[in-house]
């Protein structure tokens, strides 16, 4: 049977690093509540004239070296982010044209956090399907560009990243399941209100600071365990397999109250969980990305294991997807 891999990754995070200590000179907040609360030491934050697709170039390059694949090989580009350069072209576009995938088709996708592995399984189908054979799935954020940094209740949270992953066909092992889903009835949980259609910009959403994002952090929370679980449990069912199979799990890194929940509930070991959260904060579409670059670095995943990846986001949307890793086809 045709399946889709992933035969490159790659990452990319900008330098300036932001840590808690200087949040509490922003905001009234404390690296002891922060610590407490999510889990997060420091961040990564672009520069004023960094745009998304600058992070979404430096991923993919790495990705691309990695599966050892020219840019003029690629079909298909799909970005993921909630922060693209414009509102249109699409920020997969401009990656197009940069990194000279001349060949591709490109556009991007919006959904919240999840949209990373939202991607993974839209990349997936192309390849399963035998429409395309070279897929690059990138998820890229500069949360930066869009947080409130006069509100603690979010500027804690969030930080800049990239991460990309190619995706190429395979007769053995790659995705074995997807999980999709989403609830729009929570939609006003997690979002940034003006810029778009229904309130387009103007002086005033400018003075009401509408071009934030604004969240309520507890019925987020809640989704998020609730979603976590039932999204690796329902996507293991689908693969045929048990969480007594998961060699790792990299879950979206929002919270380490979150991921504990998920990992106390799916009664995994503390390694068989990727966390990198503490030095990168919440990257949204990146987080998963960006974990998995790193986790392949650091020896964390081999050939032959069974890797699950799971994410919640804006939307409020989730994702899952179950992988038998396999790199070399
Ligand atoms: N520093 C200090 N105090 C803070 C603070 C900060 N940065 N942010 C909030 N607080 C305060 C609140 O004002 C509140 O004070 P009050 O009790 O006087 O009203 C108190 O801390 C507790 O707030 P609460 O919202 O109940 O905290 P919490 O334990 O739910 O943690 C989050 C808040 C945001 C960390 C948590 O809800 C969360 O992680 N939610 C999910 C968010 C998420 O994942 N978003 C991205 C989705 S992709």
């Amino acid at each position: 049977m045709r399946r889709a891999t992933i035969t490159g990754w790659g990452k990319y995070l900008p330098p300036n690093v932001m840590t808690n200590k200087d949040l509490e000179k922003i905001v009234d907040t404390t690296d002891e509540w922060i610590q407490k609360r999510t889990g997060i030491k420091k961040r990564r934050i672009a520069d004023e004239d960094t745009a998304t697709s600058d992070l979404a170039i430096e991923a993919s390059q790495e990705a691309l070296e990695k599966a050892n694949l020219d840019p003029e090989e690629l079909d298909l580009i799909i970005v993921s982010t909630v922060t693209p350069d414009m509102a249109f072209p699409a920020t997969a576009c401009i990656v197009q044209d940069k990194i000279g995938a001349s060949n591709a088709a490109a556009f991007d996708l919006e959904a919240g956090c999840s949209g990373f592995v939202y991607g993974l399984s839209v990349g997936a189908q192309f390849i399963e399907s035998g429409l395309y054979d070279n897929v690059l799935v990138i998820g890229a954020e500069t949360l930066s560009k869009i947080t409130d940094w006069e509100d603690r209740n979010t500027c804690v949270l969030f930080g800049d990243g990239a991460g990309a992953a190619v995706l190429q066909a395979t007769d053995k092992g790659g995705f074995l399941a997807f999980d999709l889903g989403s609830d729009g009835s929570g939609a006003n949980a997690l979002y940034m209100e003006a810029g778009g259609s229904a309130k387009p910009a103007s002086l005033e959403t400018v003075k009401n600071k509408q071009h934030y994002i604004r969240m309520e952090g507890n019925p987020v929370f809640k989704f998020a365990v609730k979603t976590m679980k039932r999204a690796s449990l329902d996507v293991l069912e689908k693969a045929e397999l048990t969480t007594d199979d998961i060699n790792l799990l990299i879950p979206h890194q929002a919270n380490t109250r979150i991921i504990k929940s998920a990992r106390r509930r799916l009664k995994l070991d503390e390694d068989e969980v990727y966390v990198n959260l503490p030095e990168l904060g919440n990257t949204s579409s990146a987080s998963v990305a960006i974990a998995m670059a790193e986790a392949k670095e650091n020896g964390k995943i081999k050939n032959g294991d069974n890797v699950l990846l799971v994410a919640f986001g804006a939307g409020l949307t989730w994702a899952a997807a179950a992988i038998e890793w396999n790199e070399n086809i």
